[in-house]
């Protein structure tokens, strides 16, 4: 699994491995490292927006709700200052780079 250090917001905050991009988010229960692709279809869960409980993220493609709990659970991530470690899916070896991605307002502030 490789282990990518990046920004927690701004340029950089994204981290892409074989393809598969990931974010650093803040919302009341706290920032966390998430796939920023939906299970569902691939939709942009970096402009999602948790749902009344704060326990789902709504993806804006086809509004399902995936558990927050359950997105954490498959990034381990430690942040430091403005950035992020995280131990990211996939094998060592696998390509990575790092890139923007835009996360919505409620993403972004940790409504
Ligand atoms: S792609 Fe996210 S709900 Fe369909």
């Amino acid at each position: 699994m490789p282990v990518v250090t990046f920004k927690a917001g701004g340029a950089d905050n994204c981290a892409r491995v074989a393809g598969l991009p990931y974010v650093y988010i803040r919302t009341e229960a706290g920032g966390s490292v998430l796939p920023a692709s939906c299970p569902h279809r691939g939709g942009p869960l970096n402009l999602g927006t948790p749902d009344p409980t704060g326990r789902r993220l709504v993806c804006p493609w086809h509004e399902r709700g995936s558990s927050l709990s359950r997105l954490r659970r498959q990034v381990p991530a430690v942040r430091s200052g403005d950035t992020v470690t995280a131990v990211l899916p996939g094998p060592a070896d696998a390509d990575t780079e790092l890139c923007h991605l835009p996360l919505s307002p409620a993403l972004a502030a940790g409504a």
